[in-house]
C-alpha cells in the first residue's frame, strides 16, 4: 500500500520519481505528490487522482532540485484529499515526510505537539509523525559529524508505535536524506553517483539493478555521495548490495492492454521457470534446495499448516488438496489474518507454510512471526526475491514468476498452484508414492505450459463469451475437490476487477442455499471435472437449467455434456489430476478479465485495492 520513491544524486530529481512513481502506481492510486529541495526551500506538488495528474502538474513548475521524495497514496487516516496527500511538511516548513504505514500512537502525539505550537493541515497521522521529526530535530544541537537528520529521526521513531516506510529531507541540510522501516518494505537503489530509496525495485530498475533490501528497524542515511545503514539502537550496519534479476522490460507492458492481459499470456513461462532445475535426475520427484530440511526431517513432520490471503489463499487449499491426496498427510489452511489473532493449537511436529506472492502482505507476516513465536519451522512461497517473508521464513521456495503488476494476481497463483503440485509430488514420493507414478506426474507437470498456451489460444472465443455476460450483476462459480478454490479464485477475480457480485461454492453445497440465487439473471461458471465427479457435477448443472439458470461450462477435451445443458463451453486440454487446478484457472481469469474490459473498468487499477496490502 502507497509507494514511496526518493531520489538523491545528479539528475532532475522530479523526472526520476514521477517515472518511478508511475510504476509503483499499482500500490496506491488515491493521490500522489513529490516534494523536490531547490533555492533553499522545497517545493511541495501533490493532487488526488492518478500519477498523471501529478506529472501535468508538475509539468507547470520549474522544478531542477537533484534531491526530493514522493508518494502515491492508499489512503489509511483521512479522506482522499490534497491536503491529506503526501509529502507532509512540518509546521516550521523545515521537515518533509512521505510515509507507508499506520503511526498507532498518533493521536497522543498530536496532542502533545499541539502543546508545544506545532500547528496541523491534514488529518493523517503521517502529519505527526512529520511535526515530531520537527520537534527532535529543533532540539537536537549541531554535532559536527552531520547526523543532526538522522539523530532526530532515531529519536522519533523510538516514540513512535506502529508501522513505517519513511523517507526524509530537511530543507536546511539540501544534500542529504534519510529513510528507515519497520513493517512496510523499503529498499535503497544504489546507481551511478545517485541513490534511489523506494518501495519496491520496480521503481528502480530503470536506474540500477543494485539494490539494497532494509530490515525492520534500520535507518539509511544519503549524504556526500555515499550511504550508512545503522539501526534504532545506534548499531552500524554493513550493507550487503544484491542484484535484481529482471529487467525494466519484464515490468513493461508491451503491447498488451493490460498488465493483467500480459500476465496471464505469460503464464507459460511462469510455468516453466516454476520447474526450471527443480525436478530429480531419474525424474520421478522434486526437489527443493531451499527448503533446508532433509528427508529425515520431513518424516517427522505429521501435519502441514498452510497460511495466505487472498488468491495465495485460494492456493493453500490447492495445496492442501494435492498433499493430502498424494502425500496422505494432513494439511491445515487458514487465513493468515485469522490464524494470528486465533492462537490455533498446533501440532508439535507441523511445519508451517505461507504463500505470499509480493512477500510483503502484513497479516501474512503476522502470522509467520507468530507461528515462529511459537517455535514452529517455517517456510515460504514468494515471488518477489529479497521481501520480508522471504528473508524472515526459515527456508522457502521462489516462484520466480517474473514481476507481477496488475493487482488481481493471475501468473503468480498458478506459479504458486505448479509449487504446490511440485511439493505434494516431492513429499509423496518420502511416503508411498511409486516411482512410476512419481514419473508420471513428473511428465504431466512438463506438459502444463503446452497446455496452458493452447488454452491462451482461444482468448478470442473466450472474449466473445465473456462479452456476451458482462452485463450480469451476479455469478456462481461451482466446482468441486481441487477446482472449488479454482471457483473462489474465479469469484474473486471477477469481483476484482468488474466490481460484479460473485460467488464461489463447491458444486454440490448449490443446492443447500445459493440456488435460490439462481434466475435468468444469475449465471453460472461450472468447472467440471473428469472421472467419478462428472456426473454428479452434471446433475448440479441440471438443476441450475431447470431454473433457467444460464451456464458456461468449463470441462476436459474429451469429455461430453449432454445436449444443450451448458449455454456456452470452453474446453481446457485433459491433463493428470495435479495439473487440473492450474488448466481450469486460465479461462475464469481470461472471462473476468474480458467481462472487465467489456464493463470499461480500470482493469490494473480497480477501485479500492493495491497491490500489496500492508497495512492491517
Ligand atoms: O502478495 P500476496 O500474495 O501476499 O497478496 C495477497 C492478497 O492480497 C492478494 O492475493 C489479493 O487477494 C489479490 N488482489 C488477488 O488478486
Amino acid at each position: 500500500m502507497c509507494g514511496i520513491v526518493g531520489y538523491i544524486g545528479k539528475q532532475k530529481a522530479s523526472s526520476i520519481m514521477l517515472e518511478g512513481l508511475k510504476r509503483l502506481e499499482y500500490r496506491g492510486y488515491d493521490s500522489a505528490g513529490l516534494a523536490v529541495l531547490q533555492n533553499d526551500g522545497v517545493t511541495v506538488i501533490k493532487k488526488i487522482g492518478r500519477v498523471d495528474n501529478l506529472s501535468a502538474h508538475a509539468a507547470k513548475q520549474k522544478l531542477s532540485g537533484h534531491v526530493g521524495i514522493s508518494h502515491t497514496r492508499w489512503a489509511t487516516h483521512g479522506g482522499v484529499t490534497d491536503a491529506n496527500a503526501h509529502p507532509h511538511v512540518s509546521s516550521d516548513g523545515k521537515i518533509v515526510l512521505v510515509h507507508n504505514g499506520v503511526i498507532e500512537n498518533y493521536v497522543a502525539i498530536k496532542k502533545f505537539l499541539l502543546t508545544k505550537g506545532y500547528d496541523f493541515e491534514s488529518e493523517t497521522d503521517t502529519e505527526v509523525l512529520c511535526n515530531l521529526i520537527a520537534y527532535h530535530y529543533a532540539k537536537e544541537p549541531e554535532n559536527g559529524e552531520g547526523t543532526r537528520l538522522l539523530d532526530s529521526v532515531r529519536k522519533t521513531l523510538s516514540h513512535v508505535e506502529g508501522t513505517y516506510g519513511i523517507a526524509v529531507v530537511c530543507t536546511e541540510r539540501p544534500d542529504e536524506m534519510v529513510a528507515a522501516r519497520k513493517g512496510s518494505p523499503l529498499i535503497l537503489g544504489v546507481g551511478d553517483h545517485e541513490h534511489i530509496i523506494a518501495s519496491d525495485v520496480s521503481a528502480i530498475i530503470s536506474r540500477t539493478q543494485n539494490v539494497v533490501y532494509l530490515k525492520d528497524g534500520e535507518l539509511v542515511h544519503i549524504a556526500k555521495g555515499g550511504f550508512t545503514i545503522s539501526t534504532l539502537d545506534l548499531t552500524d550496519v554493513s550493507p550487503v548490495i544484491d542484484t535484481v534479476t529482471w529487467s525494466v522490460d519484464d515490468a513493461e507492458l508491451g503491447d498488451h492492454d493490460h498488465y493483467m492481459l500480459k500476465e496471464i499470456f505469460e503464464q507459460p513461462a511462469a510455468l516453466e521457470n516454476a520447474m526450471r532445475g527443480r525436478f530429480s535426475a531419474d525424474g520421478s520427484t522434486a526437489n527443493f534446495g531451499g527448503l533446508n530440511l532433509t528427508a529425515a526431517d520431513f518424516r517427522q513432520i505429521d501435519r502441514f499448516v498452510f497460511t495466505s490471503c487472498g488468491t495465495g489463499w485460494h492456493a493453500c487449499l490447492v495445496a492442501e488438496h494435492l498433499i493430502e491426496r498424494y502425500a496422505r498427510i494432513p494439511v491445515e489452511v487458514d487465513y493468515a489474518s485469522e490464524f494470528r489473532y486465533r492462537n490455533a493449537p498446533l501440532d508439535r511436529d507441523a511445519l508451517f507454510f505461507v504463500i505470499s506472492q509480493s512477500g510483503e502482505t502484513i497479516d501474512t507476516l503476522a502470522a509467520l512471526r507468530e507461528a515462529k513465536r511459537k517455535g514452529y519451522k517455517c517456510m515460504a512461497i514468494c515471488n518477489v526475491v529479497g521481501s520480508t517473508i522471504a528473508r524472515e521464513s526459515d527456508g522457502g521456495i521462489y516462484q520466480h514468476a517474473g514481476p507481477e503488476i496488475g493487482v488481481a494476481s493471475t501468473k503468480a497463483f498458478t506459479s504458486q498452484l505448479m509449487i504446490s503440485a511440485m511439493f505434494a509430488l516431492y513429499v509423496a514420493r518420502m511416503r508411498d508414492m511409486s516411482f512410476a507414478d512419481g514419473v508420471d506426474y513428473v511428465n504431466a507437470l512438463k506438459q502444463v505450459p503446452a497446455k496452458v498456451t493452447r488454452i491462451l489460444q482461444q482468448a478470442d472465443a473466450i472474449a466473445d463469451i465473456a462479452r456476451r455476460y458482462a452485463k450480469y450483476n451476479d455469478f456462481l462459480f461451482l466446482g468441486r475437490l481441487s477446482l472449488f478454490p479454482i471457483a473462489l479464485e474465479g469469484a474473486l477475480k471477477l469481483k476484482e476487477i468488474s466490481y460484479i457480485h460473485a460467488e464461489g461454492y463447491p458444486a454440490a453445497e448449490m443446492k443447500h442455499g445459493p440456488i435460490a440465487l439462481i434466475s435468468e439473471e444469475c449465471p453460472s461458471v461450472f468447472l467440471v471435472p473428469k472421472g467419478e465427479l462428472f456426473n454428479k457435477v452434471v446433475s448440479s448443472m441440471q438443476e441450475i437449467k431447470a431454473r433457467k439458470g444460464r451456464i458456461i461450462a468449463i470441462i476436459l477435451e474429451g469429455c461430453e455434456l449432454p445436449e444443450g445443458l451448458a449455454d456456452d463451453v470452453i474446453t481446457i486440454p485433459d491433463c493428470h489430476d495435479a495439473a487440473l487446478p492450474i488448466l481450469a484457472t486460465v479461462p475464469v481469469q481470461l472471462l473476468s478479465y474480458h467481462i472487465a474490459v467489456a464493463r470499461g473498468c480500470d482493469v490494473d487499477k480497480p477501485r479500492n485495492l493495491a497491490k500489496s496490502v500492508t497495512v492491517e
